[in-house]
């Protein structure tokens, strides 16, 4: 240890052990509530506080909390059988579950590889890619493209891969990266660039970027559908897909849509790939709203046809012991039958559009609002100081952390963030669980219309204490 004279944390922090939030940054200015119960749309704190999870945690609670039938299903499963290693056995759940997640997704992904979650899922993809080239005679293939900004994980090889200017001084000589292209973005649009041009600079950049590298030598391009926590819910156009499906495949570039955040029925369609049939890609990642919170489960999406070929040359060789483990493969068939049960999917596409049309209704009304944008039941809320310049907030004045305290306040659970540092705006999600009804939404609205309220007089007090500042003193 290199220094063992560390401040304390401030608020609630004990003398020995605490929450996983002992160790994020200190701008917590106000601790984080400690939850106790959670049903539907809804979560409790110990004082007996209600708030309405408006961001599913980071997009995860799709079928909501508290769901009975997938509680009975996971402890049915841990009584009949808890565990089976698969390099020495198969079992049902793991066949029946990717069976189903074939299915929901369509031709092109009739193979599943099971994972812990996102970034193992991601990882599994990368590593699939490589040992596919260097199976079928490509080893010079082994650059990959991501976009800046853009996250693809927090494990070392999805962080290098993720677009952050800021984790440049981690990765100075440490880990491996991936090249950068510029993310196809739609409100801080660089220079005089509109939607249309910056998308055609976009494409003209991956372009130039494989060039440079030598098509030979590039492996694979990741992009996310729908940006998630570097972009705060970006959709690209239309034209952005066919532009990017026609490079890689002229190129012989592996195209892998990153859907952990956006995919499994946010978007109203079950893979975001699925807006784009014309343009689809040959590999989908896919975690979070998968186990919907009740177990860590990711999944790979590949062709068929890949993976019987990689099985006939070497076999794809690496595993995680937990791939496909019977509980966590239980849960997520009961996640899958609550969501053809309770047409999640067509909730999600229906209320999106109507929390989106009211959230623009409000952005009228509070001018600290620059930009809702999203897609399906995952939206993006962009918090500016003036909407006409699109001017970030003072950092100083922690706009973020101020949301998610005045969500608090007026009972409302917000995920809200500032990456690369403030680059790319400060924004929240809001991105209910898939089951919210039309009058949850407007209860929701309520509560968001009180915090924005809240956050608005906090805003004009700051920009009025700052102009006194400035200003100079009258003479006496
Ligand atoms: C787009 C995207 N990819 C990958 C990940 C990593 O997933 P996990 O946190 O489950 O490892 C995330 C997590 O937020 C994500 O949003």
């Amino acid at each position: 240890m290199s220094n063992t004279q560390a401040p304390r944390l401030p608020g609630a922090a004990p003398l020995v052990g605490g929450g996983q939030d002992v160790f994020y940054a200190y701008s917590n200015i106000v601790p984080r509530p400690v939850i106790t119960r959670a049903k539907g749309i809804y979560m409790w704190d110990e004082d007996g506080n209600q708030y309405i999870d408006a961001s599913s945690g980071p997009v995860v609670s799709n079928i909501g909390h508290g769901n009975v039938r997938v509680a009975d299903a996971m402890a049915e499963q841990a009584k009949q059988m808890d565990f089976a290693y698969s390099r020495v056995a198969r079992h049902g759940p793991n066949m029946a579950l990717t069976d189903r997640i074939a299915r929901f997704a369509g031709p092109g992904f009739e193979r599943v590889a099971l994972s812990s979650g996102g970034s193992e899922a991601m990882e599994i993809a990368v590593k699939f890619v490589r040992q596919y080239v260097l199976a079928t005679g490509a080893p010079e293939r082994r650059q990959l493209l991501t976009c800046l900004p853009s996250y693809h994980g927090g494990t070392i090889a999805t962080l290098g891969m993720s677009g952050d200017d800021a984790l440049s001084g981690f990765f100075d000589g440490f880990g491996m990266t991936s090249h950068k292209v510029p993310a196809p973005l739609s409100y801080r649009l660089p220079g005089s660039h509109t939607l249309q041009s910056y998308t055609e600079f976009a494409l003209a950049a991956l372009e130039a970027k494989i060039r440079e590298l030598g098509p030979d030598t590039v492996l694979a391009f990741t992009v996310e559908p729908v940006g998630g926590l570097a972009t705060g819910c970006v959709v690209p156009p239309v034209a952005y897909f066919q532009g990017i499906r026609d490079i890689c495949s002229r190129h012989g570039i592996f195209l892998i849509f990153d859907e952990v955040l956006c995919g499994t029925g946010r978007g109203g369609k079950f893979l975001s790939a699925h807006h784009y049939p014309d343009a689809l890609p040959d590999i989908v990642v896919m975690a979070k709203g998968l186990g919907s919170g009740y177990a860590p489960l990711g999944a790979t999406l590949f062709p068929a046809s890949l993976v019987d070929h990689l099985s006939a040359l070497t076999g794809f060789n690496f595993s995680h012991t937990y791939n496909a483990n019977p509980i966590t493969c239980a849960t997520g068939l009961a996640v899958l039958d609550e969501y053809e049960r309770l047409n999640l999917i067509d909730n999600a596409a229906v209320m999106g559009r109507y929390l989106k049309e009211s959230m623009r209704a409000l952005a009228d009304e509070f001018p600290v609002i620059g930009d809702v944008r999203g897609q399906g039941l995952l939206l993006g809320v962009e918090l500016v100081a003036d909407p006409a310049s699109k001017q970030s907030m003072s950092p100083e004045f922690l706009p973020t952390e101020k949301i998610r305290i005045h969500g608090l306040n007026n009972g409302l659970m917000l995920y809200s963030r500032r990456t690369a540092g403030g680059r790319y705006g400060d924004w929240f999600l809001l991105a209910p669980p898939l089951t919210i009804t039309k009058d949850q939404c407007d209860e929701l609205l309520r509560r968001l219309r009180a915090t924005l309220g809240d956050f608005f007089e906090d805003w004009s007090h700051e920009t009025s204490r700052n102009r006194s500042e400035t200003e100079p003193a009258l003479p006496d």
